[in-house]
């Protein structure tokens, strides 16, 4: 810790200019005299090392653990010293320890939010701080302190306490706007706050167009409820210059992080707070992803247990997906708690995530602000305190008319009166709020233009020193030449801002200013501002890859491609795949156009690009990437490479993907060669690799998939590694349904499950259970189908799995169907149809169609209006449409189309949709009298005798028992005696199934077999 005050100390001594090397310094335990020459100006002592001092503290609170967090008390004074055999002495010295020692300090800095308190001598503060150019003597207020049985006064000051409710410096615009006509909606925000504080966590979303006051109105809203103690955390989502995937939270987190110390914070939460930790592959994202949730939720649990709490999310239109869904964690998470959650944005830029999101959060009934225009008295309000010089009613009128209330509007209209008088802010009339911005900026000198325009290409915020490194100029000449600026509210400074940095008061002026340079200009700044950001660092990964991105340089290119990178790599500690895979795709792009580029180097980012499209659920664009990659990649005759291009896709999971390939038998081929060529000693890739073959070949009956199968599964067995057995019995699984009974399958199915839940894999056992449900169906056995429905249910909500949601959404599809609900079946197919094409493998329809509407067809006894639909899937899908086509001619009586259909009889693959094509083919059968589709199918479903047609589809598309269809067929087959046996074991099915229906068609079926039979036989 002593260590980690000294660094602080340094850092800041540097940072405000003060050498370190030139003071003395006498180590005092936990604390450090600093002994400053006598020649050495004190100015800087107030003016900047306060700042300094609070922004090194927080950094290394930051970086470190709640036992090793630094909180600092800091007594200034000037006076004679001596020295004595034994070190320093004289009453200055003693007075500097009383100071120190003040119980006012004391409880001065434990009752402060912020990490500085200082307090300084009425000599310091009347010859220093009164006469201080940058520092404002209003900030110190006097206390009385004991000095040998005599009191003195002193003053302190807390550099960093907010002021209460005022807001974190990520959200600050201006110190302390006057909010006008905003009366009403405050109310409305004050009872929903009221309503928080009793215990009920309360969304209110605030919207309007830019300019319009929506952070005023935060701010203004954190105010009033900080000083009614209310804990207040700023989250802003920063714009065009890019924001770090999660950077609301992040924000939010380093805004408590002084105030509320936890161990958290340097553990579970390190990956929001932390920007450099190294990127370990999680085992389970969405296990390990639910954890940081969690984990943010503990956090903020606890701090509400201090005192109700505001959080404010500005601007979540810019917001990530990951950032997003943490919110909607959050309010289910802290229902019950006392905290209202502020979050504003642009109505017209919420694209479909936040959409989502807000659907989500609809539940929770949100109080939802819409920010308008201010009424023509709040515009002469604002007007008459901004402009010194009188203003007519009818001025206020046209200008409230011109800027429809905006308020950022009325203020650049008002500061231009201010300045050129009413023609110029009403007569030949600016028509935007982007002509007043250039007309106010034309207003100041040349310098100070051109050095607004250079900040404008940094950001709304840039900080002096990247700005001086810019545009060439010293930063005593630019805050010089700025200063008119900052006065005519174009910039501000943001309260708090430990380093010298600046802000555009707002972004429509930084965005006008930018969009006005030339490209061509442009693209020359953003490489100076690169390589100046470089220099300076430390800055986001993000920020630069923006700006080198944007850049024409020689190497830009290159070191676009470099922050892309580090910037994927965090947005996939933060477990925002999305974005993470957005940015290596971009990566990709910026590569290709990096001098001395590699295909290795190309290759590399692909496969990050691969595997996080492969992890955010994006089945199709992953493919295609990993295509593109291969085609690259075979030509470098690298199998250990390509073996890695392969398995960066992976899907676990039960769903086909496979129409996105573009050449799936190159594929099998490719695999097959580099499981050749491998190195003996890769066994993890080998093992991914033969699962990778399984399921490729999971629909076609090649035994290279049944071997490939097996032997990932031995191979995984010696590894030991569960994720790798996972791999390995997921795609065994999906092949055994070509070689496999339903009692074998439901066996992997429950180790699958069982290596889920013992491993904490929520993948894995999401899918266990989801193969268990399918087992259960195929049995007839709802009740168990239930309880695995159920608990997947309970993983998808939990865990945010759209697959398994689905699957939950079928199988209730399947419930209603079998209680004759069909409009809840059709439903619920309908919202499983959606989750599944949202993720992008909406083929997996493909394997089944058009079998699914044909099912329900058969169900609601109207297959005969299908024709149709069967003859288009026909066309496209021969071997799963013929029977569908041919069964659906014969019900509408078009018998000879159905045996033209019927002449073909397509192989059935023993894939997934062997026993409901086979059941179709039986029903083709029966209705055209084909012996050979009837001989076939009833030999092929008898050792399923025991089963539900298409029970393994999970509820996708179930008709009937199996044994139902061999009494049919048994019966037409001429084999009476063997159709009373199929039909009572058909009774059994219904009954352990428990469905009417099929039970009435057992019974009627077995009745009828015995009368028929009755003479024949001896009673
Ligand atoms: N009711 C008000 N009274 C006085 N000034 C206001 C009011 N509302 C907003 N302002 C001022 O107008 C300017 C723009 O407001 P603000 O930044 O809150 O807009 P915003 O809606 O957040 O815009 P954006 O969508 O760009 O974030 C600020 O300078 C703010 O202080
Ligand atoms: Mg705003």
């Amino acid at each position: 810790m002593r260590a980690g005050l000294y660094q602080a100390l340094q850092s800041a001594f540097r940072a405000a200019n003060i050498s370190w090397a030139e003071c003395e310094h006498e180590d005092r335990g936990d604390g450090a005299l600093i002994l400053a020459p006598a020649n050495m100006t004190k100015g800087p002592f107030v003016e900047d090392l306060p700042a300094a001092l609070v922004g090194a503290l927080l950094e290394h609170n930051r970086t470190h653990r709640a036992e090793e967090q630094v909180r600092l008390r800091m007594a200034l004074h000037a006076g004679e010293i001596n020295y004595d055999d034994h070190g320093v002495t004289g009453s200055a010295i003693n007075l500097a320890f009383r100071l120190l020692d003040a119980a006012a300090l004391r409880t001065g800095l434990a009752e402060s939010s912020g990490v500085l308190a200082i307090i300084v001598s009425s000599w310091f503060f009347d010859e220093v701080v009164r006469h201080s150019r940058r520092g404002n003597p209003a900030d110190y207020q006097p206390v009385s302190v004991v000095v040998k049985e005599t009191t003195a006064t002193a003053w302190l000051h807390l550099p960093d306490r907010r002021p209460a409710g005022a807001p974190d410096p990520t959200g600050a615009t201006e110190p302390d706007p006057r909010l006008r006509g905003r009366d009403q909606v405050l109310t409305r925000l004050q009872r929903a706050a009221h309503a928080a504080r009793a215990g009920r966590f309360t969304l209110a979303l605030v919207t309007g167009e830019p300019g319009i006051g929506k952070s005023a109105l935060a701010q203004a809203i954190g105010r009033t409820l900080g000083a009614e103690g209310w804990t207040v955390a700023w989250g802003a989502c920063p714009e065009r210059e890019g924001s770090p995937a999660g950077q609301p939270w992040a924000a939010v987190l380093q805004g408590l992080a002084g105030r509320f110390p936890s161990p958290a914070l340097a553990g579970e939460l390190a990956p929001l707070l932390d920007d450099h930790a190294t990127l370990h592959a999680a085992d389970d994202v969405p296990a390990a992803r639910f954890r940081l949730r969690s984990a943010v939720s503990h956090y903020l649990a606890a701090v509400v247990r201090a005192a109700p709490l505001l959080l404010v999310l500005d601007d979540l239109h810019h917001a990530d997906g990951e950032a997003l869904a943490l919110l909607v964690h959050l309010a289910a998470d802290l229902a019950t708690m006392p905290a209202l959650v502020l979050a504003t944005y642009r109505p017209t830029e919420v694209d479909e995530q936040l959409a989502d999101a807000l659907a989500s959060l609809a539940r929770k009934e949100p109080e939802h602000v819409h920010l308008t225009g201010l009424d023509t008295e709040a515009v002469g309000d604002l007007m008459r305190e901004l402009c010194a010089r009188p203003i007519a009613d009818d001025i206020v009128a046209a200008i409230a008319r011109r800027t429809e209330g905006n308020p950022f509007f009325v203020r650049e209209v008002a500061r231009l009166l201010e300045t050129d008088g009413e023609h110029a802010a009403i007569g030949d009339v600016p028509q935007s709020v982007r002509h007043i911005v250039r007309r106010r900026v034309a207003r100041l000198s040349a310098p100070a233009q051109s050095a607004l325009y250079h900040a404008a290409v940094i950001g709304r915020d840039f900080t002096l020193d990247v700005l001086a490194a810019v545009t060439g100029m010293g930063t005593d000449d630019l805050i010089e030449c700025l200063d008119p600026a900052l006065r005519a509210g174009l910039l501000v400074e943001p309260p708090h801002a430990a380093t010298r940095s600046l802000r555009f008061a707002h972004s429509l002026v930084s965005d006008t200013l930018y969009h006005d340079i030339s490209r061509l200009r442009r693209t020359g700044l953003h490489a100076r501002v690169g390589a100046a950001m470089e220099r300076l660092g430390p800055h986001d990964a993000v920020v630069l890859a923006h700006h080198w991105g944007a850049a024409q340089a020689p190497d830009a290119a290159a070191k676009a491609a470099r922050y892309l990178r580090l910037a994927a790599e965090q947005a996939e500690r933060r477990y925002a795949h999305r974005e993470a895979a957005g940015l290596w795709q971009q990566a990709v792009l910026s590569y290709a156009h990096a001098p001395g580029a590699t295909v290795r180097d190309r290759l590399e980012l692909l496969i990050g690009a691969i595997r996080c499209l492969s992890t955010a659920g994006e089945h199709g664009a992953a493919r295609g990437l990993r295509d593109d990659a291969l085609a690259e990649v075979v030509g470098l005759r690298d199998a250990e490479l390509t073996a890695r291009v392969i398995v960066a896709y992976e899907a676990h999971g039960l769903w086909p993907h496979h129409a996105a390939g573009k050449n799936p038998e190159k594929l099998v081929e490719l695999i097959d060669r580099t499981l050749r060529e491998l190195p003996p000693l890769r066994r993890h890739l080998r093992c991914r690799l033969l699962a990778a073959l399984a399921i490729e070949l999971e629909q076609t009956d090649d035994v290279r998939g049944e071997l490939a199968s097996l032997e990932a599964v031995v191979l995984a067995r010696q590894l030991g590694a569960p994720g790798f057995l996972a791999t390995a019995l997921n795609a065994r699984f999906r092949r055994s349904y070509w070689t496999s009974t339903l009692a074998e399958r439901e066996q992997i199915a429950a180790e699958l499950f069982a290596l889920g839940r013992d491993h904490g894999l929520v993948t894995i056992e999401a899918t266990g259970r989801q193969a268990l449900l399918r087992c259960a169906c195929g049995r007839g056995d709802f009740a168990r189908a239930d309880e695995h429905a159920a608990e997947t249910e309970r993983l998808a909500d939990t865990y945010d799995l759209p697959i398994a949601a689905a699957t939950v959404s079928l199988y209730q599809g399947l419930r209603h169907t079998l209680a004759g609900r069909f409009g809840d079946a059709e439903r619920a197919h309908q919202h499983a149809g959606e989750l599944i094409s949202r993720v992008g493998c909406a083929d997996a329809e493909q394997g089944f169609f058009p079998i699914a509407p044909l099912t329900l067809g058969w169900w609601t006894g109207k297959l005969a209006d299908l024709v149709d639909f069967c003859a288009a899937a026909y066309s496209r899908w021969p071997t799963t449409g013929t029977e569908a086509y041919a069964l659906t001619l014969a019900t509408a009586g078009r018998l000879d189309e159905a045996h033209a259909v019927a002449a073909r009889r397509p192989p059935v693959p023993r894939d997934i949709r062997f026993k409901i094509v086979m059941a179709l083919r039986g029903m083709v059968g029966l209705a055209l009298h084909d012996h050979h589709r009837l001989a076939e199918a009833y030999q092929a479903l008898r050792p399923m005798e025991d089963e539900i047609a298409g029970g393994d589809t999970g509820g996708f598309a179930v008709l009937f028992p199996v044994a139902q269809l061999l009494g049919d067929l048994a019966d037409r087959l001429g084999q009476p005696q063997s159709a009373s046996a199929h039909y009572l074991k058909a009774k059994e099915v219904a009954e352990r199934a428990d469905v009417p229906l099929w039970m009435a068609a057992a019974r009627e079926a077995l009745a009828r077999t015995i009368t028929r039979s009755k003479p024949y036989r001896a009673w």
